[in-house]
């Protein structure tokens, strides 16, 4: 930290460094925004209550609009831009796209890496409050609609396209659980 109230950070972003010099009270979302222009990620409520700005921070999501960039610094940072980074959709992406996942798209890229931490918090067992039986490991026990809406719930859309959100991860989860 320098004596000015800045800092000169490195943020690794979807694979590539970047150093930056910011003002120490700059969120993550600003950064990666108004810095690096990835604007991907959205500002919706600036709050941490809408979901909009939602990254991936070492494969855990985080709202960046409540974290601050130097913060982030030594963390794998993923945001919408790194989920398909050579122009390969993935097939949470295709799903949104087949099932009419959004209409503005405005709150999408949060929802698609809300998704994809969400998928992998099941994956590696974590319950939620719509677990049934919390005492066992949760990826034993197959997503339904009423977890997927319980794991998405940070994630709101003005639009109401949640049916086909739903619709959207619940078939990824399928097609993740043939894979494995
Ligand atoms: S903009 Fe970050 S939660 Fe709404
Ligand atoms: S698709 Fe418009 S806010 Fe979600």
């Amino acid at each position: 930290m320098n004596d000015d109230g800045r800092s000169d950070i490195s943020l690794r972003v979807n694979d590539v460094t970047h150093g930056l010099n910011v003002d120490n009270r700059t969120t993550l979302l600003d950064a990666l925004r108004d810095a690096l222009d990835l604007t991907g990620s959205k500002k919706g409520c600036d709050r941490g209550q809408c979901g909009a700005c939602t990254v991936l921070l070492d494969g855990r999501r985080v709202v960046s609009c409540l974290t601050l960039a130097v913060a982030a610094e030594g963390t794998e940072i993923t945001t919408v831009e790194g989920l398909a980074p050579d122009g390969e959709l993935r097939p949470l992406q295709r799903a949104f796209i087949q099932l009419d996942g959004f209409q503005c798209g405005y709150c999408t890229s949060g929802q698609l890496c809300s998704a994809v931490g969400m998928l992998a918090e099941h994956a590696a067992g974590w319950p939620s409050a719509a677990t049934v039986d919390v005492s066992a490991d949760a990826s034993a026990q197959e997503l339904d609609a009423v977890e997927v809406r319980e794991r998405m719930s940070g994630n709101l859309c003005r639009c109401g396209a949640y049916p086909s959100i739903v619709r959207a991860v619940l078939e990824t989860a399928d097609q993740q659980a043939v894979t494995r």
